[in-house]
């Protein structure tokens, strides 16, 4: 009879655990499709960029953290994080936006300062952001205490958003552009990637320059030293490849993205610098037989 019990209470908690199993699954599954929705509205906010710097902030600030040896949960919070980074700026105006924050006047500084706490504030409705949010909350803090919103120095600052941060001033320096016009109507040309790498070389000196010079007093040592690495040695093998205009179904796995491609309502929907996978190229597939991308596109190949 004991054992008996005891295999009903062994089924009973195997149920259990498979429903418990299936509820996290359940889940998990929404709270990634709710970051994509998140992503996705933060991208209005990206007009002035090439590409899509959350993408870009995201994908860099991983590839550091796991050269920095970061394992596992955390990597996939620094993901979310610099995916949703700047997710405070949802409703800034176009004005705003398109400044970098050495233009901004003393009164448009000050709402851009706001960005993080407002991030804060949208998050804290799901208790799975917290750590993430934390990262957020502490993009803009630098080493010294000049940062904001909380001027928090050295060790008090969360890693990710040491990583996060130098990512953003990296992709701010080389990827803001003045205008959404420019961007749109400004195809790349090029036949070689050498003419890409041209048009930004100057702002990734000038970049790693200052990086370099403000690491230990306003950026992670360590951070900045692996950006410096993997940038460097992503522009020489870049070099090294050749841009093509190639029908999306002879697309393959490992190509780069060479231009912005925008569907019929503006919305970014590939954007240069995203390196393709099989989804992605599914993806693209669909896009282009739904007449929201050419048929042909600009890859590095
Ligand atoms: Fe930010
Ligand atoms: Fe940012």
């Amino acid at each position: 009879m004991e054992n008996i019990d005891n295999i009903d209470d062994k089924i009973n908690q195997d149920d259990k655990d498979s429903l418990i199993e299936d509820l996290y699954n359940e889940l998990s599954q929404e709270f990634l499709t709710n970051i994509e929705i998140l992503a996705k509205l933060i991208q209005l906010t990206e007009k002035y960029y090439d590409g899509s710097h959350s993408r870009f902030v995201a994908e860099k600030s991983v590839m550091i953290a796991e050269q920095l040896g970061i394992r596992d949960e955390s990597i996939t919070e620094i993901r979310i994080a610099g995916l949703l980074h700047d997710i405070g700026k949802i409703g800034f105006s176009d004005a705003l936006l398109f400044k970098t924050s050495q233009e901004m006047n003393p009164n448009e500084y000050q709402i851009y300062t706001m960005h993080p706490e407002i991030a804060n504030n949208i998050l804290s409705a799901n208790q799975h952001y917290r750590e993430i949010r934390r990262i957020i909350y502490q993009h803009h803090e630098r080493l010294d205490g000049s940062g904001f919103p909380q001027h928090l120095t050295e060790e008090k600052i969360h890693r990710g958003a040491k990583i996060i941060g130098v990512v953003d001033v990296y992709n701010n320096f080389i990827y803001k552009r003045k205008s959404i016009a420019s961007r749109m109507n400004n195809p790349i040309q090029a036949t070689s990637t050498s003419s890409i790498l041209e048009t930004t070389k100057s702002k990734f000196n000038s970049v790693m320059n200052y990086l370099y010079k403000k690491r230990g007093i306003l950026f992670d040592t360590k951070v900045v030293d692996t950006l410096i690495e993997i940038e460097t040695m992503e522009r020489k093998q870049l070099g090294e490849r050749t841009v093509l205009r190639l029908p999306v179904n002879r697309l393959t796995p490992g190509m780069v993205i060479a231009d912005d491609y925008f569907n019929s309502l503006g919305i970014l929907i590939a954007a240069r610098g995203d390196t393709l996978t099989e989804d992605t190229i599914r993806a693209l597939i669909r896009f282009a037989e739904n007449d929201e991308l050419p048929m042909k596109i600009l890859v590095i190949a």
